[in-house]
């Protein structure tokens, strides 16, 4: 089937499409209604059908032929480790997980936070509460106990699954201190954790709060499947917004497995029995649908890995990796690729390996730099498919759609929009623009199965943030154009979210720590471009007047707020000290002329500027540096 044909039968008869699609999964009772609209005017997919995800990923193969087969190889460079379950064993061991939850009480729509390294435990632990009904939410294992902390307060979980600690190349990052810390920081009260030991740190347990999973899961009895409708949550995924507080994405059950088995095979081009190496972590969305979720309910095999592109042992930690399993195809970040390039330019390690299993090279989590796309191409035979997403879709929303119909590549462009998405480019007041002419890259309602129904607990910061700016259209955040032939470039956030190392944070969120140093007056906080990680902040803080204190000191302190509050991940290594910061004359900062100064780029002096000069003394601020 060729694209456009895929394309036109998703925009013509979307409800035909997509029920068509979801006939290869197997539903309790399959939905009466494919698409329907709740009181507030959101759409829903196969609502009221009656479905386990957690069936239709393990016990569904398990029923069928599959039960030998490996699901899902652990492969643990830091650990010296590789362990693989197949589909009975891991459904085995996620309903013992599952029964274990149950015994701590959770039970259907109860929230289950997850806070764990990239160990095989996590997605059982993601899997067992899709087995109760239970919502998961899994917070990023870099990330430092205030988030953690903000996390809980808002999906009030009766439950968190930890493990002791995480391996950072050497470092070993003890959890459990940030747990504990979390946990007393929130003012919503967790009833109970339960903790992974592991032997590279041990965690002391907390009597009467905290149980050790090793001993809890062998006494219990396994849980079976429990229904649920099809908009019941399978998950929320916390992502960075414009603000200090992160938005809890929420996943339906039923859109989610549609559109992940669909695309595992119409994207991915995956079949039952491949083996696909997401390199990512599960505390990110990538995490959530291709390494966990949509390989699964595939049939494929999926490689759990515990490392980094580099240094475990090397840049060939990949290549290894593909040749040991016979992968079919590779998805990680651009920035995983430049590290690799970066460390290995002529490929030398590549050539080491028999990579004659590998059919593809997925990248996604920012754009890939045509400088990456063509260093990959040089060095691989196979197609190099930059496709974006976002946390908000779960899948992509536009892509090379290999098990469709591969177009020809255009560097720096993430293809054509995936069907079921029909993506629009419109001006600041909603106004569709021609080819080639750059805006807001917004996608027709309604949304396909997978994406967002609402921002949990939150349903106008939903509508406000995504629906209202272009009634009929979902703001996707991102800018960019579609060429005369309909492919797409996405050109960057159109908002204050920065990208580093396809990690999702919020300057918002970085000003609010700095703001808080006693010696600030106000500060704002901009992505740079770099080279390795695609952005870093940059700070331009304002001392409040009078403070002759150490700047350099300052400087550190400000490091290691960010560090602390929002964890290392978010890379906040350097401020600039300036006088003031330019602003309009109506008191906002102006933020976009700062990050096009910071980055060379031409810039339009905005006609509301309170003081122009302003922008002279920032700019030989940055030539200081
Ligand atoms: N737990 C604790 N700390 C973590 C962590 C985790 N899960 N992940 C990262 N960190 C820490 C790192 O140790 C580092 O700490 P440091 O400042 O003390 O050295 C810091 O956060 C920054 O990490 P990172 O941005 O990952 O940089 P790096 O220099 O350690 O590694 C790369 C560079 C390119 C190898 C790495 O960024 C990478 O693998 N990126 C791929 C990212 C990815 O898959 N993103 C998912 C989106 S699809
Ligand atoms: P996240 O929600 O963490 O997956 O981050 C989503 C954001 O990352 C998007 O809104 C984009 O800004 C950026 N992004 C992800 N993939 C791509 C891509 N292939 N090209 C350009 N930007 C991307």
């Amino acid at each position: 089937m060729s694209y456009q044909k895929e394309l036109e039968a998703s925009k013509n008869n979307p409800e035909e499409f997509w029920r068509e699609k979801s006939n290869t999964l197997e539903w309790f009772e399959p939905a009466g209604q494919v698409l329907s609209e709740d009181e507030h005017g959101i759409h829903h997919w196969f609502a009221d059908a009656q479905m386990n995800t957690c069936h239709m990923a393990l016990d569904y193969h398990v029923n069928n032929g599959r039960g030998e087969q490996t699901a899902l190889i652990y492969d643990s460079p830091v650990t010296s480790t590789e362990r693989s379950y197949t589909y009975r064993q891991l459904r085995d061991e996620v309903a013992k997980v599952a029964g274990m939850l149950k015994a701590q009480g959770v039970e259907k729509g109860d929230r289950v936070i997850i806070y764990m390294p990239m160990i095989p435990e996590a997605a059982m632990a993601m899997l067992a509460c899709a087995r109760l009904g239970a919502i998961h939410s899994v917070v990023f294992g870099g990330f430092a106990a205030s988030e953690l902390a903000v996390r809980i307060n808002d999906a009030k979980p009766k439950l968190i699954i930890s493990a002791s600690c995480g391996i950072e190349i050497q470092r070993v990052v003890e959890y459990k201190p940030l747990l504990n810390a979390a946990i007393d920081l929130a003012e919503h009260k967790v009833e109970g954790c339960i903790i992974y030991q592991r032997e590279q740190a041990e965690a002391a347990l907390i009597e009467g709060r905290d149980v050790d999973w090793k001993n809890t899961v062998e006494m219990v009895e396994p849980a079976e499947c429990t229904p649920v409708r099809g908009d019941d949550l399978l998950y929320i995924l916390y992502t960075s917004g414009t603000t200090g507080k992160p938005k809890g994405v929420v996943r339906e059950n039923a859109g989610h497995a549609v559109a992940m088995k669909y695309s595992m095979k119409a994207i991915y081009d995956m079949d039952p029995g491949d083996v696909f190496f997401s390199a990512s972590d599960v505390g990110w969305v990538v995490g959530h649908s291709y390494i966990v979720y949509a390989p699964l309910l595939q049939g494929c095999t999926t490689v759990f890995y515990e490392g980094k592109p580099i240094m475990t042992p090397d840049a060939g930690a990949f290549w290894r990796v593909i040749e040991q399993y016979q992968v079919k195809a590779l998805f990680t970040a651009p920035t995983a690729y430049r590290a690799i390039k970066k460390e290995d330019p002529n490929g030398e390690l590549i050539k080491k390996y028999n990579l004659s299993s590998l059919k593809y090279l997925f990248a996604a989590g920012e754009r890939l730099d045509p400088p990456t796309y063509e260093w990959l191409s040089a060095h691989f035979t196979v197609p190099v498919i930059d496709h974006w997403w976002q946390t908000e879709t779960g899948w992509a929303i536009s892509a090379n759609m290999a098990g469709v119909e591969l177009m020809p590549v255009k560097p720096g462009s993430s293809t054509v929009p995936a069907p079921g998405f029909d993506v629009h480019i419109l001006d600041d007041n909603g106004e569709e623009l021609p080819a080639g002419v750059q805006g807001n890259i917004s996608v027709k309602l309604p949304m396909p199965p997978s994406s967002l129904t609402n921002i949990w607990g939150d349903l106008e910061r939903f509508k406000s943030g995504y629906l209202e700016t272009f009634p009929g259209f979902y703001v996707s955040g991102d800018g960019g154009y579609i060429d005369e032939e309909g492919y797409l470039f996405v050109m960057g956030r159109t908002d204050d979210v920065i990208n580093v190392s396809g990690h999702r944070l919020s300057t918002g969120e970085m000003e609010e720590i700095v703001g808080k140093h006693d010696a600030v007056a106000e500060c704002a906080v901009v992505g740079r471009s770099d080279e390795l990680k695609g952005q870093m902040p940059l700070g331009f803080v304002v001392l409040k007047a009078g403070v002759e204190a150490d700047v350099e000191g300052i400087k550190q302190d400000l490091v290691q707020m960010v560090r602390e509050k929002i964890g290392a991940v978010a890379c906040y290594k350097e401020s600039l000290i300036v006088e003031r910061l330019p602003k309009t004359r109506s008191g906002k900062i102006l933020r976009k002329t700062m990050r096009q100064i910071v980055d060379g780029e031409s810039y339009v002096m905005p006609s509301t500027i309170d003081d122009p000069a302003i922008l002279d003394e920032i700019k030989d601020k940055i030539n200081e540096r």
